[in-house]
């Protein structure tokens, strides 16, 4: 079936944050918009917030008068004592009002008594289950999850959710109509958190064990995520921006509704920051401070360390392999021998880590390790994580001394298995494909949604294919088998696709 027509006249209920902007991009894809809100006045100024918008990008130059006249024109708010009969003639309706299922369930009943049959029910919940909500409805095949990404007239993303009633037909036509709106909609099935925030949640999780666990500071954390993760923004100072309560309300709200699977458990230490009001940006302090009295967060980064004068590579160099042209620019003799892919630098040894800390394989040889963080891009990103083994404390320092003379700011954190880039992002690919397994989104529906629902620059699969999805499930096992914990049990459907990779 095809998008809807532009004369087709879209409602939107409730004019706050979401609604209005889901009311502009409707406007602006040429739609005639009802815009209704309980609440008396917030529809007015619900267009009112639009139309400033709007204006502003006028002021600036980036939008014609005209057109931005037009738009506002095709938005009426309707008078809520008016009730919802107003709203009949659309052929979509779309809601976001409070996030509560008996408040939404309670909506829909009544649309249900005055629209006509063919309306179009959609919902922007971002954590209540689309067959749920459907359940009162004469007609739930019409009810369908419209998942908007804040703010809607920026964000690409939209998640089309389908209820265990949804026809085909309805979500087809609600995605064709998202793209006929300039946004790029992927399928998902009713399922806790839907795509995006369901596999987003290691992001936050592997960041809060890190800091449990004594790895490094918060700062470290964020700079090894952005600099050699390539993310845009790291963890802690993305929940400060969200608010640390809202993370740990989503946070719990998908752990309760996937029984307790110690995947999605909460931290403790996010519990005591929402206890003792410590909820980021909008209380002046999260896990950095804000305000008059800022702090600008400043990551552990080791003292300028001599150059080793040479390293023998063992084998293939692996990841690392990009920069063995810089070790030799920067004067330092490479040699090569036979062996697993490890370096040697000054009698100690070298690798990319596989989830073992250090200290374990330096106990196995008897001989000092250091291991290196992922990065993304060795030859390109700014800073290297690395991490010594207990028994050689030392060894760091001359590990730290090979990576800054790559041009590289160094991390030395503590040894954390998978340390902090390599196992957060093999968590994030892993509950990418635990997502494929469930038939909640196909994987290049799950790569679009990261991307454009909260701007990474990869979707896990992409990195997992870039990475090698063998040294991921390795990385996987190992952490499976170092904590006894079935957080880390690597999934079925990742498993299987690792294996049918390798035929
Ligand atoms: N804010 C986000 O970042 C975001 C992102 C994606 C999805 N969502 C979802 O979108 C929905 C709205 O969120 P928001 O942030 O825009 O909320 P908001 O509080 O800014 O706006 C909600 C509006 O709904 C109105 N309202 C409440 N009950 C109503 C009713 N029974 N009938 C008509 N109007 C009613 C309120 O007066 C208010 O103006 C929620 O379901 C939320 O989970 C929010």
């Amino acid at each position: 079936m095809a998008a809807l027509s532009v004369d087709d006249t879209i409602a939107v209920i409730g004019a706050g944050t979401m609604g209005a902007g889901i009311a502009q991009v409707a406007a602006a894809a040429g739609h005639r918009v009802y815009l209704f809100d309980s609440a008396p006045g917030a529809a007015v100024r619900g267009v009112d917030k639009i139309t400033a918008a709007l204006q502003r990008r006028v002021d600036s130059g980036k939008a014609d008068q005209g057109e931005v006249d037009a738009l506002i024109g095709r938005i009426n708010p309707v008078d809520p004592s008016d009730g919802l009969v107003g709203l009949a003639s659309a052929s979509l309706i779309i809601e976001a009002i409070v996030e509560n299922l008996e408040v939404k369930r309670a909506l829909f009943e009544e649309l249900d008594t005055v629209i006509g049959k063919d309306t179009i029910l959609a919902t922007n919940t971002s954590s209540l289950s689309i067959t749920a909500l459907a359940r009162d409805i004469e007609n739930p095949a019409r009810v369908v999850g419209m998942h908007f990404f804040n703010p809607p007239p920026l964000m690409a993303l939209v998640e089309v959710i389908t209820g265990l009633q949804t026809s085909e037909e309805v979500a087809q036509t609600v995605s064709d109509t998202c793209v006929a709106w300039g946004k790029s909609p992927v399928f998902a099935k009713s399922t806790p958190a839907f795509i995006v925030n369901r596999v987003a949640r290691p992001y936050y999780a592997e960041a809060y064990r890190a800091i449990e666990e004594g790895a490094c500071d918060f700062a470290t954390v964020d700079a090894l995520i952005r600099e050699s993760g390539g993310f845009r923004m790291g963890p802690f100072e993305l929940m400060d921006l969200i608010g640390i309560d809202v993370n740990y309300a989503v946070t719990c709200s998908v752990f309760e509704a996937f029984y307790n699977d110690p995947r999605y458990r909460p931290s403790l230490l996010q519990r005591e920051m929402v206890d003792g009001g410590l909820l980021g940006r909008k209380t002046g302090q999260g896990f950095f401070r804000y305000g008059d009295d800022r702090e600008v967060p400043q990551p552990a980064t080791a003292a300028p360390a001599p150059a080793p004068s040479n390293i023998e590579v063992c084998g293939d160099a692996g990841q690392l392999a990009p920069l063995l042209e810089k070790w030799s620019a920067a004067g330092i003799k490479v040699d090569f021998s036979e062996g697993d892919g490890r370096l040697r630098v000054d009698g100690i040894n070298v690798a990319v880590t596989e989830g073992r800390p250090a200290t374990e394989l330096s106990a196995a040889d008897d001989e000092p390790w250091v291991l290196v963080d992922l990065a993304l891009d060795y030859s390109a990103c700014t800073r290297v994580g690395i991490a010594s083994c207990r028994q050689y404390p030392d060894s760091a320092d001359v590990v730290a001394g090979l990576f800054q003379s790559a041009g590289k700011a160094v991390s030395v954190i503590a040894d954390h298995p998978g340390l902090i880039v390599m196992r957060t992002i093999s968590m994030l690919i892993n509950e990418g494909y635990e997502a494929v397994h469930c038939d909640v989104a196909d994987a290049a529906s799950i790569d679009t949604a990261m991307r454009g629902g909260v701007n990474w620059p990869q979707g896990p699969m992409a990195i997992a294919n870039q990475i090698g999805t063998w040294e991921v499930l390795e990385v996987l096992e190992n952490l499976h088998e170092l904590y006894l914990d079935d957080r880390y049990r690597p999934s079925l459907g990742f498993r299987e696709a690792v294996w049918s990779d390798a035929n």
